[in-house]
């Protein structure tokens, strides 16, 4: 029998999406919240309560996962629990750390601008700055994993409902959160996501049936040595 996939965020706009895709795959999903019983969830998953901040109690609710979704808001204070720094950092830090020995793929909903400390956004809790910190702490933890750079989030197509992806972090426009949940089932499934760090966008067309050639011209990246030394988590 097949691992189960966590989704932490799993109750949010997009982890429901992505619950959802994955129990239609045939996986068994858990669900990881701090309040799991606040919305509706699919019926047949699994619920875990949980924070990302507080590390003790992430290591039971990720045991014996097979991957791991991290869809989760980051706040926007300067400091404190709903900063940026205490929830898309440490908390991905904690994940990493509670996750480590299963060896689950790990993919991470990020965004776009996120090499752009110049931009506005960053003037919230230097959302950016902390933002690409939990990358690199993904991209070096020596897991398989994907890292999702979703554009301006939408529930409507309202940009198209074709796919295109890019990796320089230069781009602006919108994705839709049904295009984001697919991009990270896909990535769960198909070895050429993995490895990669993506920017996500819908233009007029329609959705992708076959993510493979989507997935297919992604350039893999390339983990800097210094981060691949020290494996940043608990330095
Ligand atoms: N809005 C945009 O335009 C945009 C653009 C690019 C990227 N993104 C990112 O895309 C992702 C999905 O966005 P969305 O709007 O679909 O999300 P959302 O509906 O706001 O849901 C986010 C989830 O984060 C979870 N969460 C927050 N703090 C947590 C914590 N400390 N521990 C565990 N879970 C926590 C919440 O779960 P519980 O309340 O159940 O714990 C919530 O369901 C987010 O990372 C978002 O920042 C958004």
């Amino acid at each position: 029998m097949q691992s189960p996939i966590a989704v932490i965020g799993g109750a949010g706009r997009t982890g429901v999406l992505i619950t959802r895709r994955l129990l239609e795959e045939g996986h068994q999903v858990r669900v990881i919240s701090r309040d799991p019983h606040r919305g509706v969830l699919p019926s047949g998953v699994e619920t875990h309560r949980a924070d990302v901040r507080y590390a003790d109690v992430l290591e039971p609710a990720l045991r014996g996962v097979g991957g791991i979704v991290f869809a989760v808001e980051p706040g926007t204070a300067d400091s404190g629990p709903q900063s940026p720094e205490t929830t898309v950092y440490d908390g991905v830090r904690n994940v990493l750390a509670a996750a480590d020995g299963n060896g689950p793929h790990f993919v991470l909903i990020s965004q776009i601008f996120v090499t752009r400390r110049e931009h506005p956004m960053n003037a919230y809790g230097r959302l950016l700055d902390w933002r690409l910190r939990g990358e690199d702490e993904v991209r070096a933890s020596g897991l398989p994993y994907t890292v999702v750079r979703p554009s301006w989030l939408t529930d409507d197509e309202v940009a198209g409902a074709r796919v295109r992806l890019e990796q320089q972090d230069r781009g602006n426009g919108w994705v839709s959160r049904r295009s984001v949940a697919e991009a990270c089932v896909q990535a769960l499934r198909l070895p050429t996501a993995s490895g990669t760090t993506f920017e996500i966008y819908n233009e007029p067309g329609q959705a992708p049936t076959d993510w493979g050639p989507v997935f297919e011209r992604l350039i893999p990246d390339r983990v800097p040595a210094y981060l691949r030394a020290s494996s940043l988590t608990g330095a």
